[in-house]
């Protein structure tokens, strides 16, 4: 995820923003820049890959005495991880960075082009200074040029700029994304989290959203809301929560919006995928998914989406399995893999083979330069930002949606949907996105609730449609970081086999969406109750053969009713495995990234 710095003072302006940066490093990033302006020279300096490479590109840069400085770190959304893409971009006399997107982009971008600026990235970014520099042209006042600038732009941002016209001041705007503004004895810092103001700054101002301003030396006491900054580095990259993996299960509502954004056409109600027009899809016949582990049950879902919308075959596999197997491969056969790190060897793979087998190939992945999206025809990225947690939870999350996306998209181009029903699934989308929200009522009762289900000899989790493949995820999630012993089943299934272990100390955690086959997994929940386990049945409905309830809110449909079960399964694996003392964030014998085979 990106992150910004800032900096209004007098000490070493490039040694403060270095710092900042590296301080950001957590967080994930694939380039980074910084511009400073003292004594009217504005000097930007930026590069591809860690901050280490922009130490040793800047080692002879100096700034003596005031100054101002912005810098940014990078996790390419719009335009490939290449330095001309890096922050901060740069007009005749001003630099900007920004997190978040810019959604109406390309319409600022070519009523600028018309207007003869020329653009030099591929960022929604660049925009932004063009267009603050044009509004000067007739806006003699930099700060209404600055206001008129922000208001043209749609979208979720945070964003600094710095300008000749007023060489002593930042300019700053939030809206969706985080910007903090701190005093410290040495000057103003601006950061998108707390972490590089910790050991600087003394007092903080948390811009809320809608805020745009600009900022001198003297001016941090017109902020509003000030208050003492009392934190330690690591509770701050948490974000104050306990684990990587709590914060990520937090973030997953804005995480999702920023799948989304720029992927949804609200007036025509149409989904656009960039990089990937009709000429791709063409003559598709059928689909293979391809991952392991969590991205494997994303495809899962995949599959049941793609086929029930878009009406196309779609084989699922698992990449370790499919690597060896010498299955029949098609050339009218799209090849998908999904894959959080881009780096899965299996999945790497799998997906050689397919090009081999001259199949397209289309990547749904986290990371932009990784080795699965170089390797592929064409990217979606889910934009989750960094994932710390070994334990996906964000990750799985977007690539659900850019999948759902992704169903919808061929269903458009294969007109298997009426635009009427492609505009409902829109609103069914960001109705299950909010459904993210954690609800701190249910945290609760489902911290209280892991007491009673730490021990036992096994659970079962178990669902239908596409609730199996969130049932596996479910089970997945509580083994990894637990280590006790979990199954995800479909539950029309539990009869041909796995009831044999039924009795009291066999947990079933129950998923019943009202949306998708109630009546026919609470048969299956009975079956399981007369066998005398004990059931947590998760449900807006109440189950009268469960021994437990975490009820979730009623729902429009019943994606939103996953994406609200996908969330209590998460929560309720992090308290279990948080009250039997494991290390949610490092658990044993799991690496993040596995790039063996
Ligand atoms: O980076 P990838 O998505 O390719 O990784 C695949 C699996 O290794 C990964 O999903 C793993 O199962 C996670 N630990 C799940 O929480």
């Amino acid at each position: 995820m990106c992150g910004i710095v800032g900096y209004i003072g007098e000490k070493n302006i490039k040694k403060i923003l270095l710092h900042g940066l590296e301080e950001l490093e957590y967080r994930g990033y694939d380039s980074a820049g910084f511009a400073i302006l003292s004594h009217n020279e504005l000097s930007s300096f930026k590069s591809v890959g860690k901050i280490q490479n922009l130490i040793e590109k800047t080692k002879y840069f100096e700034t003596q005495g005031f100054g101002v400085g912005i810098g940014h770190t990078r996790w390419a959304t719009h335009g490939k991880p290449t330095e001309i893409n890096a922050h901060p971009h740069s007009g005749e006399f001003s630099s900007v960075v920004h997190n978040g997107i810019i959604e109406n982009y390309a319409e600022l971008k070519t009523m600028l082009q018309k207007k003869g600026y020329h653009f030099l990235s591929q960022t929604d970014t660049e925009v932004i200074i063009h267009l603050f520099e044009d509004n000067l042209k007739e806006q003699k006042d930099p700060l209404k040029a600055f206001e008129k600038t922000i208001n043209s732009c749609k979208g979720a941002y945070a964003i600094l700029l710095v300008t000749k016209i007023m060489p002593d001041k930042v300019f700053y705007a939030k809206n969706g994304s985080p910007l903090i503004i701190g005093k410290g004895e040495e000057g103003i810092y601006f950061a998108s989290s707390d972490s590089p103001l910790v050991g600087l700054a003394k007092e903080v101002c948390y811009l809320e959203d809608g805020k745009i301003g600009v900022l001198g030396i003297e001016d941090f006491y017109t902020l509003p809301s000030i208050q003492p900054l009392n934190i330690n580095k690591s509770f701050a990259q948490k974000e104050g929560f306990r684990y990587f993996m709590e914060k990520e299960i937090y973030e997953q509502h804005r995480v999702l919006l920023e799948t989304l954004m720029g992927r949804i056409q609200t007036d025509t109600q149409q989904i656009t995928l960039e990089n990937i027009d009709d000429s791709f899809l063409e003559g598709i016949k059928s689909i293979t998914i391809c991952a392991c582990g969590t991205s494997y049950h994303a495809a899962m879902v995949g599959k049941y989406l793609l086929e029930r919308m878009a009406k196309i075959r779609v084989n699922i596999a698992i990449a370790s399995e499919f690597r060896y197997a010498g299955f029949v491969m098609d050339k009218e056969e799209l090849f998908i893999s999904i894959s959080q790190s881009g780096e899965t060897a299996d999945t790497l793979e799998a997906l050689k083979l397919a090009k081999k087998h001259q199949q397209k190939t289309l990547a749904i992945c986290n990371v932009e330069n990784s080795s699965i999206v170089r390797e592929s025809d064409h990217t979606i990225l889910t934009r989750a930002g960094i994932e710390k947690g070994v334990a996906s939870t964000k990750a799985f999350a977007s690539q659900v949606l850019v999948l759902w996306l992704f169903a919808l998209f061929f269903a458009q181009q294969r007109k298997t949907l009426e635009k009427k029903d492609i505009a409902q699934e829109i609103s069914f989308m960001f109705a299950a996105i909010k459904a993210t929200q954690v609800n701190n009522k249910m945290h609760e009762r489902i911290k209280k609730l892991s007491k009673r289900y730490l021990h036992g000899h096994g659970f079962f989790f178990i669902g239908r449609d596409i609730f199996y493949p969130l049932a596996l995820e479910g089970a997945l999630k509580l083994k990894e970081i637990s280590y006790l012993h979990a199954e995800g089943y479909p539950s029309g299934e539990m009869k041909h086999g796995p009831i044999a272990l039924a009795d009291s100390n066999l947990f079933t955690i129950a998923l019943m969406p009202e949306h998708l086959l109630f009546e026919k997994i609470k048969s299956n929940v009975e079956e399981l109750s007369a066998r005398d386990a004990t059931i947590c049945a998760i449900s807006p409905k109440e189950c009268e053969s469960a021994d437990d309830m975490i009820y979730i809110p009623k729902a429009q449909s019943y994606m939103e009713e996953f994406f609200s079960m996908m969330v209590v399964l998460q929560v309720l694996a992090l308290e279990i495995a948080i009250k039997l003392g494991n290390d949610v964030d490092m658990p044993r014998n799991l690496a993040k990234s596995v790039t063996v085979e």
